[in-house]
């Protein structure tokens, strides 16, 4: 099959979370299943290699502001995988991807309706006439509506669109404005059929009513959002639309994310000899400026929002710190959670360490070196720190949502701790119970076994995508 795949972020070249990894991925392990593979992507200031060539072409998008251009980029991965990206100096070279410290750029609309439309335009340009276009979250939302609706021509008449949502709460609202300033036809802006979101435009809302097959990143997720409260006021779309709608849990890059052969630790270790694992304790606690101690270490790499439940464990590590144990952070995002943890730490010096900002080395750091992984989200669609620790003999503790409730399982066979109310006593007594495990080292061996043998490679999701997307060329 040849796929396109559109994604507002690729790891290692952009990243604010976990849709990065995904598309830095997936697209990998497709093409490894011997498809042919195009990633689009816009070129972000942080996007730099030295092995960016130009493509010789480029876009040309008329919107009634004005005409909007930019070269093409290419960067060839794999013989049948090819990374193209979309460079727009006015768009894209600031920095940040979707905002910075004043809140979310004012232009979105148009950067990610220059990604969607240009991702269509790109393939014309470069002759591929994709089978498959796979598109992700709102930012590609537009892709689908303009795939259906022939905005550019109907080079692309035949292939079928799927859409990815790895994150419902995020939809790309605008006011209605932008309908004629982007030129959308104004019999799109209804709320039945169309874009119209409580009297707004919702980009995310678009893909889903257009797209031929919608997917999330977990099956669990994928139930969760067809009801109110993880519906996102998008529920009873969901609903309608429940007959294209299935659940694939992410995969995780074993290669990126591998305790054997990662150079940002400073010992490696695997499932048959863990001794590596101390050294790399070690260091976390030293990088933190803490002094060297038998106490369970508790660690998070999260960004700092609503959905990943900073607030309930502000509200229950006070106490728990109080018994001794350890808590490292490393974590971005919102002020409110940033003060939190920076009010922790003043509170428990020499027991808590914190790191507000973005370091990818660093959060290998604390997945090898803590001994409890900590994920106590209000949501979470897929998850993949859950899947990172439990291959890194690093016991996660999390709440039974989304795809942590998918890989995350407590009891005799288990591999992780769990708890299901978002409530500081739930919360309180997991910890309670990661505790007496760290006491019990052959219980806690056992469970750390089972992890790092669980097998979380993209192979198994590959191969689910790859069946969707036949069974959509099939009809
Ligand atoms: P989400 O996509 O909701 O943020 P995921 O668990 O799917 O959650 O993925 C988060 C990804 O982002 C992981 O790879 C995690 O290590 C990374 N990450 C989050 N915050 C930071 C940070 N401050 N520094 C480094 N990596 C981070
Ligand atoms: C989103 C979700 C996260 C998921 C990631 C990749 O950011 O919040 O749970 O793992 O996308 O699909």
């Amino acid at each position: 099959m040849k796929i396109l795949y559109v994604a507002s972020e690729v790891t290692p070249f952009s990243k604010t979370g976990g849709l990065g990894d995904v598309a830095g991925a997936l697209p990998a392990a497709l093409a490894s299943l011997g498809h042919d593979v195009k990633v689009v992507s816009p070129r972000y200031a942080s996007v730099q290699d030295a092995r960016l060539t130009p493509t010789g072409h480029s876009l040309e998008l008329r919107f009634p502001f004005g005409t909007e251009r930019g070269p093409i980029l290419s960067l060839r991965a794999a013989p049948n995988l090819e990374l193209l990206f979309l460079e727009h100096e006015g768009y894209y070279g600031r920095g940040g991807l979707y905002g910075d410290q004043a809140g979310e750029f004012g232009d979105n609309h148009r950067r990610y309706a220059y990604l969607s439309l240009g991702a269509l335009q790109a393939c014309q340009r470069l002759d591929f006439t994709p089978d498959i276009l796979h598109v992700n979250d709102w930012q590609t939302g537009l892709l689908p509506v303009a795939h259906k609706r022939g905005f550019l021509g109907t080079a692309l008449g035949r292939s079928k669109s799927v859409l990815t949502i790895h994150n419902l709460a995020y939809q790309g609202q605008f006011n209605k404005q932008i309908m004629p300033e982007l030129g959308l036809p104004w019999d799109l802006f209804n709320a039945e059929q169309g874009l119209e979101f409580y009297d707004g435009v919702n980009f995310l809302k678009g893909g889903i009513q257009f797209c031929d097959a919608l997917t999330t990143v977990s099956p669990t997720y994928a139930r969760e959002i067809q009801a109110p409260e993880a519906g996102a006021n998008l529920d009873g779309l969901l609903r309608r639309r429940q007959d294209v709608l299935s659940g694939i849990l992410n995969g995780i890059d074993v290669e990126e994310w591998n305790p054997e052969a990662d150079p940002h630790l400073p010992a490696r270790y695997g499932p048959e000899d863990l001794t590596g694992k101390e050294a790399c304790r070690r260091e976390l606690l030293e990088r933190f400026g803490l002094a060297p101690t038998d106490a369970p270490v508790f660690g998070i790499v999260s960004r700092l929002a609503w959905q990943k439940g900073v607030d309930l464990l502000l509200e229950v590590l006070p106490g728990v710190l109080e018994q001794g144990i350890r808590f490292v952070a490393v974590g971005s995002g919102e002020g409110r959670y940033v003060d939190g943890l920076q009010a922790l730490q003043a509170r428990f010096p020499g027991r808590v360490g914190t790191f507000i900002g973005f370091d990818a080395g660093l959060s290998h750091l604390v997945e090898a070196g803590a001994d409890f992984f900590l994920m106590p989200s209000r949501y979470e669609p897929c998850g993949l720190n859950q899947m990172y620790s439990l291959r890194y003999g690093t016991v996660p503790v999390v709440r039974a949502t989304g795809g942590l409730a998918d890989t995350v399982r407590e009891g005799p066979e288990g591999n992780g701790l769990v708890f299901h109310d978002f409530h500081p006593d739930a919360l309180r007594a997991a910890i309670d119970r990661a505790r007496a495990l760290y006491a019990d080292s052959q219980r806690l061996r056992a469970f750390q076994r089972r992890g790092m043998g669980q097998d979380f490679s993209w192979s198994g999701s590959a191969r689910k995508y790859e069946r969707l997307f036949a069974s959509l060329l099939s009809e």
